[in-house]
């Protein structure tokens, strides 16, 4: 008996092509001729509660957050942001900041790393997880990652020396690194854990928020973060005295009144730092956007299973690993090829449904970016690599060959809290069709 109608019949009424179809980059005819639903998360979300923010702000003719004739005490849009995130994010101070790198440079000071000192991070990571230490003085010394595109929690203590402070656990693409794994490693060596989760604004790890686990953590409020101000980005932590270094960096040395009243003590004398304080304008949006951010990772988290469960079934089929399937933010759901070749002709088929997929992104292989491999900073005698480790260090593709065969063997649609139904069904459809038939 000939099961294709059959097949047909079944795949249509949920939503699926049949995999033996021709493919469209072969001549048949695509699964999807409209583009999906696609951009920015937070924009989409902006409405009248962003306007009033902005207005009020506009209003109190205050943007400084700690605004002129109003009095250092008078609550306002950052400090209201910073309450209502630490709370969100499970951790007892949160500080407001102009932008995830600046949040990188505020944690990396409180943690006052410097000079002689090493931080190990992974290998794929966004520029200035790497530059961030580099400006500090010490030393960046880089982990391959495993198939969660995170750190290798097996990759870390080999790596660790007696010069060894920080150990830096980045959320990629919003999959929660596997904390279990890398924190009895940092606890043995008696290191500090910085987790970074610009890419996972939201993300848990077996019911905590990412952030609110290692000893201080860093967000990103950039544009194409799960919510936004276009710019921004937040510290957070739970050690009083990280908080009170975190907050004199990032505010030339001092302390403001509101945020001394926060810490049980001063124990820290004023020391040479910069301005990166956040603004009321930047606050504003930051509150509305955070009152939406659960709403935003229902819908998107809704999208992703979806799909995983659409395609589950698919013989041989691996996806990322996850390890905390739950507390994913649902970016993006990647499939895992064994060849790079196979990968390849999978993004290709998938554009020509019209249903794009993409391998991994957002982030860089940091050991092969030039200013890292050449040691390249604005002073020829800039501490980090002008010690003895410094110079001995050999930086490259060499530092992290499986990190780049990982980045070249996944593939896989970018999701979004407002992918229609019929756009889930397409991806869903597309990935049927494709996988099955690319070899
Ligand atoms: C992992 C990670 N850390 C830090 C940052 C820096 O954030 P920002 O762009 O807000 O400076 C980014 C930005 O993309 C990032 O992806």
């Amino acid at each position: 008996m000939d099961r294709r109608p059959f097949v047909a019949a079944m795949a249509a009424a949920v939503g699926t092509a049949d995999a033996s179809t021709e493919l469209a980059v072969n001549g048949g005819a695509p699964v999807r001729t409209t583009p999906l639903h696609a951009g920015n998360w937070g924009p989409e979300y902006y409405d009248d509660k962003e306007k009033a923010e902005l207005a009020g702000v506009v209003d109190s003719r205050h943007p400084f957050r700690f605004g002129g004739g109003r009095g250092q005490d008078a609550p306002v849009k950052v400090l209201t942001f910073e309450k209502e995130f630490a709370q969100r994010m499970g951790a007892r101070y949160a500080l407001g900041v102009t932008s995830g790198t600046a949040a990188l440079e505020v944690a990396y000071n409180a943690l006052a790393i410097g000079p002689g000192d090493e931080v190990i991070l992974p290998a794929w990571a966004w520029h200035s997880d790497a530059m961030a230490v580099v400006r500090s003085g010490a030393l960046p010394v880089f982990a391959e990652i495993d198939e969660s595109f995170n750190i290798d929690p097996n990759d870390i203590e080999h790596r660790i020396t007696p010069h060894t402070k920080v150990i830096v656990a980045v959320h990629l693409q919003g999959n929660p690194a596997d904390l279990d794994k890398i924190l009895p490693v940092a606890k043995k060596h008696g290191l500090k854990l910085l987790e970074d989760s610009a890419q996972a604004v939201g993300a848990s790890y077996k019911g905590r928020p990412t952030g609110s686990i290692g000893d201080i953590a860093i967000y990103s409020h950039q544009e194409t973060k799960t919510i936004t101000s276009g710019e921004g980005g937040t510290v957070v932590t739970s050690d009083p005295v990280l908080f009170e270094r975190a907050l004199r960096f990032h505010d030339v040395g001092g302390l403001r009144r509101p945020q001394q009243a926060m810490l049980p003590k001063v124990q820290l004398n004023p020391f040479v730092a910069a301005n990166f304080r956040m603004s009321e304008f930047t606050g504003g949006v930051m509150l509305a956007q955070l009152r939406k951010l659960d709403a935003i990772l229902e819908a998107t988290r809704r999208n992703a299973a979806r799909v995983y469960e659409g395609v589950r079934d698919l013989p041989g089929i691996r996806f990322r690993s996850r390890p905390d399937p739950a507390g994913e933010t649902g970016v993006a759901v990647f499939i895992r090829f064994e060849t790079k070749s196979r990968c390849d002709k999978f993004v290709e088929a998938m554009r020509a449904e019209g249903v794009p997929v993409s391998k991994p992104g957002g982030s860089v292989v940091l050991p092969i970016q030039t200013y890292i491999e050449k040691k390249i900073t604005v002073h020829p005698a800039w501490p980090t690599w002008t010690s003895e480790r410094g110079k001995a260090i050999q930086y490259g593709a060499a530092n992290c060959p499986r990190t780049i065969d990982i980045l070249e063997r996944f593939a896989g649609p970018a999701m979004h809290p407002k992918h229609t139904d019929q756009d889930v069904k397409d991806i869903i459809a597309a990935i049927r069709k494709v996988y099955p038939q690319v070899t």
